[in-house]
């Protein structure tokens, strides 16, 4: 496959400061889609505070529902890898909400202090041990007994990804992934190039998964509860630019991105609407369990 591994962490450093000042302060900082109640259509002509609690709620919302419909409730993992954890609110939920403690791994080195300095906010500075690395070369002695990747998947090698993952689980362990799947193909390119990913079909994740010795235990398709984020995020980006007129602050949000930011939300949100791309919530398990 050819593709320019130094492209994301390039696209991960200049966007840090832009993932704190919108999705922060923390100490949880995620940076993915987030879940609305089904057929929820909140009120966008709202002050920008609201939205952006509104568009955390969201974020913190599936991660939780995740878990739940998981088991990690019933059976938490001691255990966590959180491959691909960003700023490392995944990790940070994990340890806090479930007593896990986790490993987070990302490409990106300036997310590193960062993690360190949340979890120690957090009170879990000693349940999460930031990594920095490319998960692809990622070995580890130790056995997890559960993996999470929320929206990174799609920035990996999936034969690659499973291989690793099964490496790194107990036997019996599992694989829980918030991920986009591409259904039109015509959307790829654009996707793909505004995010640096490379998403692929569902079809892909299960041949990739199957080939490494995971089953398919839950698929849970919620295209339609997560399409209102992107409405959410245009209209906290709407506000930031109403915001930047009046002040004429434009140091660390610059008009032009968000100018771009909000018209590709507008082709996202109708992306969504229109399931060329689908938002799904994945559970592999790992043979070999008892
Ligand atoms: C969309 S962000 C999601 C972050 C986090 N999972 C969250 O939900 O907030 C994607 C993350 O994947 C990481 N990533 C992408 N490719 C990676 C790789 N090959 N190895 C490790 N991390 C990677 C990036 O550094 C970034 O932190």
């Amino acid at each position: 496959m050819d593709y320019d591994d130094a492209a994301v962490p390039r696209y991960y450093t200049r966007k840090t400061a832009d993932i704190l000042h919108k999705y922060g302060p923390g100490p949880r900082v995620h940076f993915h889609m987030g879940l609305f109640d089904p057929g929820a259509r909140p009120n966008t002509t709202v002050t920008q505070g609201v939205i952006k609690r509104r568009i955390i709620e969201s974020q913190e919302a599936i991660v939780d529902h995740a878990a739940r419909t998981w088991g990690a409730y019933a059976t938490p993992p001691k255990r966590l890898l959180d491959i691909g954890c960003g700023v490392g609110g995944g990790s940070l939920y994990w340890a806090q909400e479930h007593g896990a403690k986790v490993t987070g791994i990302t490409v990106t080195g300036e997310h590193i202090p960062l993690i360190e300095d949340f979890a120690r906010q957090a009170g879990v500075g000693n349940r999460v041990t930031p990594v920095l690395g490319d998960f692809h070369d990622f070995r580890s002695k130790r056995k997890y007994d559960a993996a999470y990747a929320n929206e990174s998947s799609g920035y990996m090698d999936r034969e690659r990804l499973f291989e690793v993952v099964a490496g790194a689980l107990k036997p019996g362990g599992w694989f829980g992934i918030q991920e986009h799947f591409i259904c039109r193909p015509e959307w790829t390119e654009f996707i793909d190039g505004y995010y640096k990913t490379r998403l692929g079909t569902l079809t892909e994740y299960i041949t990739a998964a199957e080939a490494a010795g995971f089953h398919l235990e839950q698929d849970e398709d919620v295209t339609d509860r997560v399409a209102e984020f992107w409405i959410q995020s245009m209209a906290w980006n709407t506000a930031e630019l109403d915001r930047i007129e009046g002040t004429g602050d434009a140091a660390a949000w610059t008009r032009e991105r968000l100018q771009e930011s909000t018209i590709t939300h507008s082709k996202l949100f109708r992306i969504w609407r229109d399931h060329a791309l689908e938002t799904r919530l994945l559970l592999f398990r790992l043979g070999g369990g008892s």
